[in-house]
């Protein structure tokens, strides 16, 4: 029953990010080449990096910052604007991934986000997803280059924004020797030049001679166990649906400790446990206000019942339990 009333509110919450998208690809002339001249909007200006990378490279990331793509914009976003940007893009991708049914999930300093309170960390400058084989495969044969509209309410309600999915023709690759392109497709912001990297996982097919089973992979050369991957769990983030690991907080201690999951200082934010926020306290330029010596939570031990404080404090969840997707070729 309450399991309907979560579900019922993200589907409206999905209706309202999604209710004026609608995709569409790009012609044929422009499929043709994914260079500057068929795919810019209103550079005239390249500003992609593509002269200065090695030949066998597919992604150029911007001349100015690593993190836009030089062929829609020519300067990196304030930082005070990036984070609604950022935000954008992980509600666009996930909803749009949702309605194609493409198996993809948050990783890494993401799933972090959600598990503090279901959003992006105040001070991530990128977000991190990976994707199955099968459903990569899927994008590469049917989506490659198209174009996805939104009305974004608070950033660009009138005249709506296009995001735009490339898909790396070097994906299917899988050997951690083709390190010019770890990056399988990108999502990108094509007003802000802003993008989502999205990487495959795949089965890791040297541990699978040497006899191991089970053992998955990614071309960024990052390792995992099937089982810690799927099946694939339900939530929320950002609001709108997400698929999370199952095995998130194994995989969260691992890549950043244990301390990551229950220590409420970071820099110069502090976690507030009845806003369930990260709030800023730090002076600008100045020192952190805080030793986080002082946090309750500091001392190494037991993790706390996450989605626990999230119901105390309001939050409307999705039972982790509820899950779904299988694994992939394994
Ligand atoms: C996607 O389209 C671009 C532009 O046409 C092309 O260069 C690239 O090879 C395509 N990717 C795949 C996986 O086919
Ligand atoms: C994959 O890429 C690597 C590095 O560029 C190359 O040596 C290898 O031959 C490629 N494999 C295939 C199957 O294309």
């Amino acid at each position: 029953m309450r399991l309907r009333f979560f579900l019922s509110c993200i589907l409206l919450q999905l209706l309202d990010l999604v209710v004026h998208s609608s995709s569409s690809p790009l012609s044929d002339r422009q499929k043709r080449d994914a260079d500057f001249a068929s795919v810019r909007n209103k550079l005239s200006r390249d500003h992609s990096g593509r002269k200065g990378d090695p030949p066998g490279k597919y992604f150029h990331e911007s001349t100015f910052h690593p993190h836009y793509d030089g062929r829609f914009a020519s300067i990196p976003l304030p930082d005070e604007d990036r984070h609604k940007h950022l935000r954008a893009l992980m509600r666009t991708y996930l909803a749009t991934m949702t309605s194609i049914g493409a198996e993809t999930w948050i990783m890494h300093g993401t799933l972090l986000g959600w598990w503090w309170n279901r959003k992006i960390m105040p001070w991530d400058t990128d977000v991190d997803v990976q994707i199955s084989e099968s459903s990569m495969r899927f994008l590469a044969d049917f989506y490659n280059m198209t174009m996805h509209h939104f009305k974004l309410p608070g950033i660009s309600m009138e005249k709506g924004r296009s995001y735009l999915l490339e898909v790396n023709p070097n994906w299917r690759n899988g050997s951690t020797a083709d390190t010019l392109n770890m990056i399988d497709a990108r999502w990108i912001d094509t007003d802000t030049g802003l993008y989502i990297d999205i990487t495959t996982l795949r089965r890791d097919t040297y541990a699978e001679e040497k006899g191991l089973k089970g053992r998955m992979m990614c071309k960024d050369k990052h390792h995992y166990l099937a089982e810690e991957i799927f099946p694939l769990r339900t939530s929320v983030f950002e609001g709108v649906e997400v698929r999370i690991p199952f095995m998130y907080t194994r995989l969260l201690e691992e890549e950043y400790g244990a301390r990551s999951l229950v220590n409420r200082h970071f820099d110069h934010y502090y976690f507030n446990e009845r806003t369930m926020d990260w709030e800023y306290n730090g002076r600008p330029g100045g020192r952190r206000g805080r030793p986080d010596t002082d946090v309750p939570g500091s001392s190494p031990g037991p993790p706390p019942p996450r989605e626990k404080v999230l119901r105390h404090a309001g939050h409307q969840l999705v039972e982790p339990e509820l899950t779904v997707l299988g694994p992939d070729d394994v």
